[in-house]
């Protein structure tokens, strides 16, 4: 079984006076503390005034599409995605161009390709995925690349940075913040305590603006989607963002997956398949060789209690993305044997 999140924070020393915690609307931007708190994660390019709390990233994600995109609107959308934006768009009605990510080049961010749709396509916004679900690939240098085409163009850019913090080489992956500042583009970084601290269930994620007035537009839509963030939540994240307390929580969450991963290639080994190696992240997406149809395999996993996502889900068929983030190394162990055994009967048919 696995040990709830709550007991994870007992050992990093959060605890929730709950009688203390007003169960009132909180601020609807989010508090003033957590809002500090947010920006001192994202390393102090933007100040309190320019972050709006949210329930989850998810809800961040939402407010971002509705206030910035409007019917007919051309955007860019970073491929393969967590499938949420790319959605969304479609049912704003914009004009969705998509920018792929190619396996031959580790999945990079083609940031070539980006800065040439963003002089030619002019789009309204940008939208990227950094680290990236569910390649794991990390973009850094080539955000700078990026930030100054968008000002130019004047496009917006949203950059999901849910995974930042949960990188297994080459330390905290740069905010997109920092490269819009210094370009003078304008950009949305959004986060939440989701993925890399591992603390979904507080529903607690954030859009952080590269200005006061760009908050603004995104706030102003929240009063229509969840009213305030929740409270409970609001005041463990206070606790959880304090620099002693994060670093803590993102080392041992890198532990977890860093386990993990060693877990899953040793599981594998000698199967028909290969681990394409994420530089960040909770997943690992696995290339099965010859195998087109990576939604019938996953279809078949699942019939044997393994739930594993078909790269379909994300446009890569013959793939699957696995999770990496197991907690307990005899669970993950165990979990991986058990999916290497079914593997084995899939690819090779042997029981
Ligand atoms: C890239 C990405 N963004 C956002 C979310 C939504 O997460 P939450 O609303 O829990 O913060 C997910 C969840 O899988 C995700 O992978």
């Amino acid at each position: 079984m696995e040990p709830p999140p709550w007991s994870l924070l007992e050992e990093l020393g959060v605890g929730l006076d709950l009688g203390s915690v007003d169960l009132g609307y909180g601020w609807t931007k989010g508090s003033p503390r957590l809002r500090e708190a947010v920006a001192d994660w994202l390393g102090g390019v933007v100040d309190a005034e320019s972050v709006v709390v949210t329930a989850g990233s998810a809800e961040a994600n939402l407010v971002s599409v509705l206030a910035l995109v409007a019917p007919g609107d051309t955007v860019l959308v970073d491929m393969p995605n967590y499938m949420q934006v790319p959605g969304l768009l479609r049912l704003r009605g914009a004009r969705v161009v998509e920018v792929w990510r190619r396996p031959e080049e580790s999945w990079r961010l083609p940031v070539w390709s980006l800065v040439g749709l963003i002089r030619e396509a002019r789009p309204r916004v940008v939208f990227a995925t950094n680290p990236n679900n569910p390649t794991g690939a990390v973009e850094r240098g080539g955000l700078w690349e990026v930030a100054q085409a968008a000002a130019e163009a004047g496009a917006v850019l949203v950059f999901d940075e849910v995974y930042r913090g949960l990188e297994l080489e080459g330390g905290l992956t740069p905010s997109v913040l920092e490269a819009a500042a210094e370009a003078g583009a304008e950009a949305v970084a959004v986060g939440g305590l989701s993925k890399a601290f591992g603390l979904p269930g507080l529903r607690i994620g954030w859009a952080a603006a590269t200005s006061r007035r760009l908050a603004d537009r995104l706030w102003a839509v929240k009063d229509y989607t969840t009213i305030s963030p929740p409270r409970l939540g609001e005041a463990v994240a206070v606790q959880v963002l304090q620099p002693s307390v994060r670093g803590r929580l993102l080392e041992l969450n890198r532990a977890i997956v860093v386990a993990g991963l060693e877990a899953l290639r040793e599981a594998l080994a000698g199967l028909p398949v290969r681990v394409c190696e994420p530089s960040a992240g909770a997943f690992a997406l696995v290339d099965v060789d010859g195998v087109e149809d990576t939604m019938g395999l996953a279809e078949g996993l699942l019939e044997r209690g393994i739930l594993v996502n078909p790269g379909e889900c994300f446009g890569v068929q013959g793939y699957l993305r696995v999770a990496t983030g197991l907690r307990g190394r005899a669970r993950a162990r165990e979990a991986y044997r058990r999916l290497a055994t079914a593997l084995r009967g899939s690819l090779l048919g042997e029981s």
